[in-house]
């Protein structure tokens, strides 16, 4: 695999282009922007890095997606972050229109990629975007969980006074507060985290997590970057070390955990040729609940995409 092409240039593309330029993986990374020059602009700023930071990858910007021909993985960063008092679910109007049409530019021009949602309402988008797309679903899938799952960890971390390197941790569900942090599958160094922390504290962790996003959004007054940006870009290294790594990832249920034709967060195995398996967990009554109010959620914003 040697091209990656990353659609918008904003916060979250440009730093996904970044950090993989930085993980020299791949020959070249393309990033794309409607708007005017950014995106020519950011990935200049980035290739003047790589005789600092000793990278070969080369990153250049355009907003032609004829310069994406070619390209083996696409993440979709596209469209626009919510601002403070919004949900995520109130940017499918603008956002859903944005994902249909790169993801069908991209598909002009590129015969069988992967494809990497990132914009929100990420598990609508994903399923938008696999529709578009004509792919199999084991290659059209959504950013979120690792996202999810590294703020969990990192509370954890604080919490706990420990490197956040040592938690290990699963969290399923769409990418909003009804997302299922799952303490029982928690472990820091291979100690069940409930071995660690009282129940009162772990519990408000988990909420926390949950509205990790709004937190940041409500700090910054637009929503975060760096960890997302990150989390794209170490599936992507998943994806072309061929490293099946275990990930929380949003992708299509045919039947799993009870669910079917919905794109929802679970743990998969994520490889070269994208999703190679989705792991079932033995998930208690109390989680399967959890889960399914979760994918409920999803379900109606499904809906309101469906009749726009
Ligand atoms: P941003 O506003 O910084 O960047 C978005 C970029 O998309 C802009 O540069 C804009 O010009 C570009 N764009 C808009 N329409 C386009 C089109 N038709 N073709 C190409 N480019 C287009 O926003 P940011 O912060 O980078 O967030 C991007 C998206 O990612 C948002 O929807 C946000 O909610 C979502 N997000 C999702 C996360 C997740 O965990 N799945 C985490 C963080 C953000
Ligand atoms: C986040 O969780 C907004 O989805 C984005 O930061």
């Amino acid at each position: 695999m040697s091209k990656v092409t990353v659609v918008g240039a904003g916060n979250v593309g440009a730093t996904c282009a970044n950090v993989l330029a930085h993980k020299d993986l791949v020959k070249e990374v393309v990033l794309l922007d409607i708007k005017g020059d950014l995106a020519k602009g950011k990935a200049l700023d980035s290739w003047q890095q790589a005789p600092i930071d000793y990278y070969s990858t080369t990153i250049t910007g355009t907003d032609d997606y004829a310069d994406t021909a070619g390209s083996d993985i696409v993440v979709i960063t596209a469209g626009v972050p919510r601002k403070p008092g919004m949900s995520r679910d109130d940017l499918i109007s603008t956002n859903a229109k944005i994902v249909n049409m790169v993801t069908s530019s991209i598909m002009k021009h590129s015969d069988n990629p992967i494809i990497i949602v990132v914009s929100n309402p990420l598990d609508v988008m994903t399923y938008a975007a696999f529709q578009t797309a004509g792919l199999d679903a084991s290659r059209v899938f959504g950013m979120a969980g690792i996202l999810d799952t590294a703020r969990y960890r990192a509370f954890l971390a604080t919490e706990l006074g420990v490197s956040p390197k040592d938690i290990q941790a699963v969290l399923m569900g769409g990418h909003g507060d009804t997302m299922v942090p799952l303490p029982r599958y928690t472990t820091v160094a291979g100690i069940p985290v409930t071995e660690m922390i009282d129940e009162e504290r772990l519990t408000a962790i988990v909420e926390r997590t949950k509205k990790g996003g709004g937190e940041l959004v409500g700090l910054m007054g637009t929503s975060a970057w760096y960890a997302p940006g990150a989390a794209a870009a170490q599936m992507v290294e998943a994806i072309v070390r061929d490293e099946n790594r275990i990930f929380p990832c949003c992708v299509h249920l045919s039947g799993q955990y009870g669910l079917k034709d919905i794109f929802l967060g679970v743990p998969v195995k994520l490889g070269k040729k994208g999703i190679v398996d989705v792991l079932e967990l033995q998930l208690n009554e109390d989680e399967k609940a959890l889960l399914n109010t979760s994918a409920e959620h999803v379900r109606n914003v499904m809906d309101v995409y469906k009749k726009m």
